[in-house]
């Protein structure tokens, strides 16, 4: 009695099969590419995406006795846009990548025109790049004749989730859930239901949309003929942050966790109040059960974290892998003032400037990788360190304690530098593929492997707690440096 996660990330897919015990018995992996048309654009071919996830899938299956399966999870990069042709699923174009920054300028007019406060109100977004509603702007805007195939109901509108769910169904069930249709800008966050009032901002058909499923239950039940021959249901679903949040057990009011993956994300269940900051953090829709309660999250969206190892990697090309900059970054004391400003895609939260761009200062001829891998990591606890100084309850030396998992949890300096920075004590699960996790626990609810939530915070074991050891005043210090330098990044891309 097992249950199949997929976890469609914006690097690769991951496919795990989790026991009842909560522990992951195989995994398959399949990366894919990354386009970058134009400066500041990202874009993914969708059927890479299902390629991917269907190569991923053949090796977890390879590991295990499939009909041990009792459904699937499906969880996903978010704000990622795809249209496909109902008949065929076949995609007239690549996505449209949540990293992609092409319409600051829509964004901008439609601030110019007056529309940030409302569209706020609704959605608890901004307007900013990520969200998808302005990439469909664009595309009608841009791309008409595929457009006018929108608008006559020939192609759907979707994102991953819904896409994957298409795939694997033969284009029978076109469905999305809560916490991937609030990162559009289409979703009344206060109703939980798509808003005709956003659907005409944004000019996109509602026929267009997905059908809105529960997180849990019967959502889908996969093809045998398209889906590495299971049939098997697709019972549980949710964006990655927010399936992150339910594979960490964070169920109640006020519990947190930060996931460190491409981007870093950090969310706080707010329970059954749709809670709003002022202080650059979104409100968001975590989960819906089949019983129609919705639980909220306030979430700190932080760009370029695990992406900015990656970008040492494939693009200056100094380090050879991810799990090689805790040892390279260990071969100097500090950074000797240098740091690294990763806003390779604009910065999100708290600052939110999609006209930022990367910026490493403070460079002398003493400055060597060893560096430049620490400003790297200590950039990443930075980020994470403006997002909680606005989440109520993590200020230094308070009781909280922040879950962390993703890739770079792994890395042990960076987790007692975030410690150090942020003054509480960060504690690792011995499962860091929380994302993944989390679809499994969802699934396994909607399919009776675990019968409640209670059952599911027992599974949850910790690996290793970092306490704050640092010097206080150096840990400010460097973050006073950290912030001079972000302020000097922003608007960069308009000069
Ligand atoms: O909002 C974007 C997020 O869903 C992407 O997550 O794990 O691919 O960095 P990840």
């Amino acid at each position: 009695m097992s249950i199949l996660a997929i976890d469609a990330g914006t690097t690769g897919v991951t496919a795990v099969v989790v026991t009842p015990e909560g522990t992951i018995a195989a995994k398959g992996y399949q990366e894919f590419s990354q386009h970058f048309p134009r400066p500041g654009w990202v874009e993914h071919a969708p059927e890479e995406i299902w390629q991917a996830t269907l190569e991923a899938t053949r090796e977890v299956l390879g590991k295990v006795d499939a009909s041990e399966l009792r459904g699937i999870g499906i969880t996903n990069q978010r704000e990622t846009i795809l249209l496909w042709d109902r008949e065929t699923l076949g995609s007239p174009r690549r996505a449209i990548v949540w990293q992609d920054r092409r319409t600051a300028d829509i964004c901008s007019r439609l601030r110019d025109e007056g529309h940030e406060d409302r569209v706020r109100e609704l959605t608890g977004l901004r307007l900013d790049p990520y969200f998808s509603g302005t990439k469909l702007m664009w595309l009608a805007e841009h791309e008409p004749r595929t457009w006018d195939l929108v608008q006559s109901g020939r192609y759907a509108i979707g994102t991953v989730d819904s896409y994957l769910i298409a795939r694997m169904t033969r284009g029978t069930w076109h469905v999305t859930d809560v916490s991937n249709a609030c990162r559009t800008l289409l979703l009344d966050l206060s109703t939980g239901d798509w808003s005709d009032e956003l659907c005409s901002l944004f000019g996109v058909p509602r026929d267009a949309l997905p059908e809105l499923v529960p997180n849990w239950g019967e959502i889908a039940v996969s093809d045998p003929k398209s889906f590495c021959d299971l049939s098997l249901p697709i019972a549980g679903v949710a964006g990655d942050q927010q399936s992150a949040l339910f594979g960490q057990t964070c169920f109640d009011e006020g519990d947190s966790k930060c996931t460190y993956g491409t981007g870093s994300f950090i969310l706080t269940n707010t329970g059954t109040t749709l809670e709003r900051s002022d202080a650059g953090l979104l409100s968001t829709a975590a989960w819906r059960s089949p019983d129609g309660v919705l639980t909220y999250a306030l979430e700190g969206a932080i760009f370029v974290t695990g992406a900015a190892v990656q970008w040492l990697r494939d693009g200056l090309q100094i380090v050879g892998s991810a799990a090689e900059t805790a040892a390279i970054a260990a071969t100097v004391d500090d950074t000797e003032g240098v740091v690294f400003v990763p806003a390779l895609t604009g910065l999100g939260a708290p600052h939110w400037d999609p006209h930022a761009r990367g910026l490493l200062i403070g460079l002398t001829r003493g400055t060597t990788r060893g560096h430049i891998v620490r400003a790297t990591l200590e950039a990443i606890a930075f980020e994470v360190r403006d997002v909680l100084e606005t989440v109520p309850g993590f200020q230094p030396g308070s009781a909280s304690t922040l879950r962390v998992d993703g890739g770079a949890s792994a890395n042990d300096l960076l987790c007692q530098i975030q410690a150090d920075q942020v003054g509480v004590a960060v504690e690792r699960p011995k499962i860091v593929e929380t994302t993944a996790l989390g679809a499994a626990f969802l699934a396994g609810l909607g399919t009776g492997v675990w019968s409640s939530t209670d059952d599911l915070r027992e599974t949850w074991q910790l690996d290793r707690r970092f306490d704050p050891a640092g010097d206080r005043a150096a840990a400010d210090a460097g973050h006073a440096r950290w912030i001079e330098a972000v302020e000097r990044s922003k608007g960069w891309a308009t000069l």
